[in-house]
């Protein structure tokens, strides 16, 4: 459509090698959305008869109604407003007034970014909420924490889950920090300078529930610093739950016998029959790797072009809309996989108390480096209790070793955000998700009231 005058007919594989339509379907309903809050505000201005408008929102409709798959052009844009030509007349072509495809096309990301970033906001707040229940159910079991994969010191299953809720609740506090800078209209930049069309961006930004215009109209259309970091933080995710799917596999081997999965949640294999492998867990893994990758193919898109806008750009959003999808996805199903598991005790060889007993000999008046001495000479060939009593009978009775090897004992005495602080670290994972879920109510009220009141507008036409 926009090529018949000044070009003529494209070469097809010209063509087809620079359209973005297969990947356009992301942004298909933010398009027509962008396309009705800057009808109304043309309308509004004066720059659109009443009629004129009424008729074009009557086709948008269509077009939505239509679905995305009946759209043929070089991208969504040009493929709606093609469409909305069609169905209105030469009228029709009033819509594109004092607008760019680079404005709206930015503006079309990072409208439908925030919806994804909301439904991964909750994804993350129902996946936390998950580990806090399973770790509520598992105060009293005991596991070794690890150090080097080597076992350090006897913990609890809920205090480990908790350090994964702790872990992800910063990433949801990235994702509000990220919708600040994200949630910015950059509609009436137009193609880089601006229009010399009486326009009302504020309005615009307004009807789509923005928190304001981009300010500088260059900066509008070229800059993806939102996309960037949104998909830090979308690696971010990844990485920790990543870390926590490495975990599951562990865990659930025979060697670790930590946890088993679900049925549900495991695949078995084409040929060993007795097989039940964690494949969920490991395509999490396998996925952050993607994410991340896409991270840097991103970074690496914007950095080789200069101000404004480059058809580059274009490259980088199926980057942010797959690692969105993907996070939001790993989030549910890996928490649900965890919370359906079964846990149980993986036991532990008395050597995982010797931090315990180089402190019950300090408390004991022993400097701690002689009672690291010590329980270092009786650790080098593992250790019992009568070994233990043998050799530091001259500082503590028998009682006071096996109180020291008493594993439930030393994880209750361990506060300070150790396991024996479990209970409040779960409380403040519950509090911190009640103000984040409080938050997001907000967040997504405020987006609402604005489709409303733009449904409203458009109604009045
Ligand atoms: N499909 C394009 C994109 O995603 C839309 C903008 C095209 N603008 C242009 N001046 N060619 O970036």
């Amino acid at each position: 459509m926009y090529r018949k005058e000044r070009l003529g007919a494209a070469d097809d594989g010209a063509t087809s090698f620079t359209s973005s339509l297969d990947s356009d379907e992301w942004i298909f309903d933010a398009d027509l959305l962008v396309d009705r809050a800057h009808l109304v505000m043309l309308a509004e201005q004066g720059l659109v008869g009443r009629e004129g408008a009424a008729e074009i929102a009557d086709a948008l409709d269509a077009v939505g109604e239509e679905g995305f798959s009946s759209l043929a052009g070089e991208d969504v844009h040009e493929a709606i407003e093609a469409r909305v030509v069609e169905l209105v007349g030469e009228e029709g072509g009033r819509l594109h007034t004092a607008r760019s495809r680079n404005d709206e096309v930015a503006t079309c990301i990072r409208l439908a970014a925030r919806g994804d970033v909301l439904r991964l906001m909750n994804e993350l707040i129902a996946a936390r909420g998950r580990l806090l229940d399973t770790a509520s159910e598992s105060v009293d079991t005991l596991i070794p924490a690890y150090t080097h994969l080597q076992r350090a010191q006897p913990t609890t299953l809920a205090h480990h889950l908790s350090a994964h809720e702790r872990r992800l609740a910063r990433d949801s506090g990235r994702l509000f920090d990220v919708m600040e800078r994200l949630n910015r209209s950059p509609l009436g930049g137009c193609a880089a300078a601006s229009t010399t069309l009486p326009i009302d961006r504020e309005r615009t930004s307004e009807l789509l529930g923005f928190e304001g215009p981009v300010e500088n109209s260059m900066d509008a259309v070229s800059a993806r610093d939102f996309a960037t970091e949104l998909l830090f933080v979308c690696s971010s995710v990844m990485e920790a739950l990543s870390r926590l799917a490495e975990e599951v596999v562990l865990w659930s081997s025979s060697e670790f016998g930590v946890m088993e999965l679900d049925d549900g949640f495991a695949t078995t294999s084409s040929v060993m029959p007795q097989k039940k492998n964690p494949d969920v867990a490991e395509l999490v893994r396998a996925r952050a790797a993607t994410v991340q990758g896409h991270l840097q193919a991103a970074l690496s898109i914007v950095s080789g072009i200069p101000l404004s806008y480059n058809r580059d750009l274009q490259e980088l959003t199926p980057h942010l809309s797959d690692s969105l999808r993907v996070a939001a996805r790993s989030a549910r199903v890996l928490s649900r996989a965890v919370e359906s598991a079964e846990f149980r005790e993986p036991g532990m060889e008395l050597e995982v108390g010797a931090t315990d007993l180089a402190e019950a000999l300090v408390e004991r008046g022993v400097p701690f480096r002689e009672a690291h001495a010590r329980v270092g000479r009786l650790s080098r060939t593992g250790f019992g209790t009568e070994d233990a009593v043998d050799a530091l009978g001259d500082r503590l009775t028998r009682g006071e070793v096996g109180e020291a090897l008493d594993f439930h004992r030393s994880v209750e005495l361990r506060v300070n955000g150790g396991p024996g602080s479990a209970e409040e670290l779960l409380d403040l994972g519950r509090r911190d998700l009640k103000s984040h879920g409080d938050a997001l109510r907000e967040i997504e009220g405020g987006i609402d009231r604005a489709y409303s009141r733009l449904e409203e507008v458009l109604a009045e036409l």
